[in-house]
């Protein structure tokens, strides 16, 4: 994990004392709400539906237990006992007072975190594979890479005032995990360099991001970066927010020209200014060692006696631990969507427990997924019954990494200003009614995500099953998606038919999915598999088929 100097220590500190300043100065009334907003956004402060929130930058997703354990403290002594974890692999408190945020944020530099650049537009928190630097399908660890990018991105004079937001995505793996199309930029880190892809996102406008450049060498990638960047600040429009984003400067131009004014730019400033030297590189990776891995010898006949002993553990192994490189150990999906709960929510007790367990059977070491879950990467096999009993005394054991009850969902209208119907209700619904653990199985892998509205932070897009919360004439309805996925064969959902009222979402779901189940040639067929065989057409007239 990367380590702070001199300079991140004082850096960050600068920036305390001078919101600090700012806060207090807001409180005593000497600056509006209007005029503080900019101020506060800098520092990932939001106000939103009831109270302030405060979204705390977990670079590219990677957690340390002495970080989580903060993480855990701030939610007992600061919020309501608990805080939510992202999409984009950060975590927002929900509840949080104004006047406290300066010493929250002293403890979070206490362990070397921040709240800079979670908001704003400008470059935000980099994400990458949770899995990075211990699955077995990975050519090359993306976290130096990404921490390469925070440390070039933050503060960047040239794009602290961007058109709007930007977000930049990695991974090193056969498998994307990291969902690279759906980013403004997206990087597949190849043996052969980094591909490149443009111009991705959801929101209003959802798209795919375009490949320009393929076999990008690492010490060419910020300078490249920089090309993509400029020509986006220069052109990327700035008269509606809406249209602000690089996609539509990608379509707008056209993927091949906006590409050649890349390369064109990309030859007119003085790279080695900008790039990375080897040194440098060298160093930053030299912070992300494999942990000491014990060598764990592995019992073979007492693990399979303790599954079959305990089914439930064995469907927790089945679907919650991942390929790790070494075969004595897996890494670990911690479920934060136990049945009937709202999903990514973590209560300080099981904050404190991940941080626990992390030290004793993790290498201390922990991620925050883009499903909403957390990580243990590294865990040796003969230790995952240990593991797994811990887990299971604060709810943290729910075996449904994957499945249908594993959902994305944003805060909606119970937390977000912006939203036009509840997201958290209604995913906690279509989990009870998914609650039988063999259906679930049975049904295997299927992802639905939903949002509260069109800005589609629960990337309702890229859901097999998408589900969007939309408002009609002061009535929540929500329009369900078919067909979208956010792997390495990305692809946006289609709107089916009308929207349906929350009542009915439940067992129009359950509908596609009975269809699915006996339309699918083996249990080795996907939801999303069997649904591109046959069709949107035939899976759409299930959920729109009167109840
Ligand atoms: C309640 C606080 C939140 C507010 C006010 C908020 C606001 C927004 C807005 C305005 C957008 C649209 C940006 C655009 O034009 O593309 C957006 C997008 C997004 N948000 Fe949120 N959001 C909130 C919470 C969350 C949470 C909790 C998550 C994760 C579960 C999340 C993840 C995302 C993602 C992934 C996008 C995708 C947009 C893209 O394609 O870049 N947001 N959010
Ligand atoms: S999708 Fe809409 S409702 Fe949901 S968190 Fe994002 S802005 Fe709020």
């Amino acid at each position: 994990m990367y380590v702070y100097d001199q300079f991140d220590h004082a850096f960050v500190q600068d920036r305390i004392n001078e919101f600090s300043d700012q806060v207090k100065r807001r409180l005593a009334g000497e600056i509006s709400e209007d005029q503080f907003k900019p101020l506060r956004l800098m520092n990932g402060v939001y106000l939103q539906l009831h109270a302030y929130m405060l979204r705390i930058a977990v670079p590219y997703g990677v957690l340390s237990s002495a970080k989580m354990r903060k993480l855990a403290y701030i939610a007992r002594n600061y919020d309501r006992d608990f805080g939510h974890f992202t999409t984009r692999q950060n975590l927002q408190f929900n509840w949080i007072k104004l006047a406290e945020v300066p010493e929250i944020l002293k403890h979070l530099a206490e362990v070397e975190m921040h709240c800079l650049q979670t908001s704003g537009n400008c470059i935000r928190n980099t994400t990458t594979d949770q899995f990075a630097g211990a699955a077995k399908d990975e050519h090359d660890d993306p976290r130096p890479w990404g921490e390469v990018i925070r440390q070039w991105s933050s503060n960047h004079p040239e794009f602290n005032f961007l058109p709007r937001k930007f977000k930049i995505a990695i991974t090193g793996a056969e498998k994307d995990r990291a969902a690279i199309r759906l980013h403004d930029i997206g990087l597949h880190l190849t043996p052969q360099g980094f591909d490149v892809y443009v111009g991705g996102g959801m929101g209003r406008t959802p798209a795919l991001a375009h490949c320009i450049r393929k076999g990008l060498p690492g010490d060419k990638l910020l300078s490249y970066l920089e090309a993509c960047l400029r020509v986006y600040n220069r052109y990327g429009r700035r008269d509606n927010s809406y249209k602000a984003r690089i996609k539509i400067l990608v379509a707008a131009l056209g993927p091949d020209e906006y590409t050649r004014q890349v390369e064109e730019e990309w030859e007119t400033f003085d790279k080695a200014a900008i790039d990375v030297p080897a040194a440098e590189v060298a160093r930053i990776k030299s912070y992300f060692p494999d942990p000491a891995y014990v060598d764990a010898p592995f019992d073979r006949v007492a693990f399979e006696r303790a599954k079959t002993a305990d089914a439930a553990f064995a469907r927790w192994v089945k679907n919650n631990t991942h390929p790790h490189k070494r075969d004595d150990h897996v890494s670990v999906t911690i479920s934060l969507k136990p049945v009937g709960l709202p999903p990514g929510d973590a209560s300080s007790a099981q904050m404190d427990l991940m941080a626990d367990v992390a030290d004793e059977f993790g290498y201390g070491e922990l991620r925050v997924s883009h499903e909403q879950n957390i990580i243990l990467p590294h865990v040796a096999k003969r230790d995952l019954y240990a593991l797994y009993a811990k887990l299971d005394t604060v709810n943290l054991s729910t075996a449904n990494a994957g499945k249908i009850t594993d959902m994305i969902t944003c805060p909606g209208l119970d937390y977000c200003s912006l939203a036009n119907a509840r997201s958290i209700p209604l995913s906690q619904e279509i989990s009870k009614r998914f609650e039988d653990a063999n259906l679930t199985d049975k049904i295997g892998d299927l992802q639905i995500k939903i949002s509260g509205c069109i800005n589609a932070c629960g990337h309702h897009h890229v859901g097999h099953i998408g589900i969007l919360g939309v408002d009609k004439q002061g009535v929540e309805f929500y329009q369900i998606l078919l067909g979208g996925r956010a792997d390495e064969k990305a692809a946006l959902g289609q709107i089916t038919g009308k929207g349906l009222s929350a009542e009915a979402v439940p067992a129009a779901i359950e509908r596609v999915v009975q269809l699915y189940l006996t339309l699918r040639t083996s249990d080795a067929e996907r939801f999303i598999d069997t649904l591109e065989r046959v069709g949107r057409n035939t899976f759409a007239e299930a959920l729109h088929e009167p109840a």
